[in-house]
């Protein structure tokens, strides 16, 4: 502690060093959300990221219970000018994207609504979900969203930054799907932001990431589905060439809209080669447009029909958690 305080007075920063504190005393005020080092709140909730590089020491952790409650939050740091980090799923690995040293780390572990519209049209997701809890809520309606490929993906992350989904070719990056968002601004406001309210800010929300207000809910286009045809294809170093031309031949003509591919060389012992495909059908498998990639020998493959929850689950244990 008390080296780091020499560092910022060296570097001329005091000012900086107080307003951090202050940051949680300004919130003490607001019941039970709240917590400091020696709670176990804390102790949970600043582990709680996918990647390692994101573990940092915030003076105290704010877990607001509703928009509301963030609301007076944002209100009461931004008037003693504090610093603060917001963590959503915690999936982004830039150290300091999501987590901070000093100042207040506001969680959004308990904005959790999930809930389907009653036309089945509208899928409403709180910011402190993954894409893994949001496909296993719409499976039994049949319905699925455009969201993370990965199941431990965030939802907010994904969709402020724009939303590479495996729908991507039939309704553009995730955030194009998005109808309404509901939003924290600066000056503690609630408001919806869509076609019609705060238009100018519906827009900036759509890839503009994160600096623009704290989203609280996310109101997105459902897409029906039951199941999906896709897996992993993937084949050994002898075969390389023959997929990157197969790689190369799908880019430049993407004619089926419902595919989507993530082709990968997989460096090891031995050079590997790898595809995720997707296919939007519950009935058709190996499209032509995939013959390419398929008419490789595989050295495994788990191709096959499934729902979009069970790809991606699948697709998550591909990235190791707390590296
Ligand atoms: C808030 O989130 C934490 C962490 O997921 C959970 O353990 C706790 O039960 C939640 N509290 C409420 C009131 O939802
Ligand atoms: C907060 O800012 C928004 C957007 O500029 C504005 O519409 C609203 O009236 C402001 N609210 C308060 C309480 O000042
Ligand atoms: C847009 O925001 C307005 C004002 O809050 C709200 O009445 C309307 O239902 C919203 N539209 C959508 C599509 O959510």
């Amino acid at each position: 502690m008390r080296a780091a305080s020499t560092i910022f007075s060296l570097a001329g920063s005091v000012a900086v060093d107080a307003s951090l504190s202050t940051g949680c005393t300004a919130l003490s005020a607001i019941d039970n959300a709240v917590f400091y080092q020696d709670s176990a709140v804390y102790g949970y909730e600043a582990k709680h990221f996918w990647s390692n590089t994101e573990l940092m020491s915030p003076a105290c952790v704010f877990r607001p219970q509703s928009s509301t409650q963030l609301a007076d939050g944002i209100k009461a740091l931004v008037d003693v000018d504090a610093q603060f980090a917001v963590r959503g799923g915690g999936h982004m690995g830039i150290r300091g994207s999501n987590n901070i040293d000093n100042g207040v780390l506001i969680v959004m572990s308990n904005l959790t609504t999930l809930s389907v519209s009653e036309d089945k049209s509208t899928v409403s997701i709180g910011p402190g979900h993954t894409w893994g809890d949001v496909y296993a809520h719409l499976e039994p309606y049949g319905l699925t969203a455009a969201g993370g490929r990965l199941g431990p993906v965030g939802v907010p992350g994904l969709l402020l930054a724009g939303g590479i989904n495996f729908y991507g070719n039939q309704v553009g990056f995730g955030c194009d799907t998005v109808k309404n968002y509901e939003v924290v601004l600066a000056n503690g406001s609630i408001v919806n932001a869509n076609k019609t309210s705060h238009p100018d800010l519906f827009w900036a929300l759509k890839g503009g990431s994160s600096n623009f207000g704290i989203v609280t809910r996310f109101d997105l286009e459902a897409i029906k589905s039951t199941k999906v045809w896709a897996g992993t294809h993937t084949v050994s170093a002898q075969y390389v060439d023959r997929f990157l031309e197969a790689a190369a031949t799908y880019a430049s003509n993407i004619y089926d809209e419902k595919t989507h591919v993530v082709p990968a060389l997989v460096p090891g012992d031995e050079l590997l080669a790898s595809v995720i495909l997707f296919y939007d059908s519950e009935d058709e498998s190996y499209p032509e447009i995939f013959k390419p990639f398929t008419d490789i020998p595989a050295i495994s493959s788990t191709l096959d029909f499934k729902t979009v929850s069970e790809f991606a689950t699948e697709t998550g244990q591909m990235v190791v958690p707390g590296i």
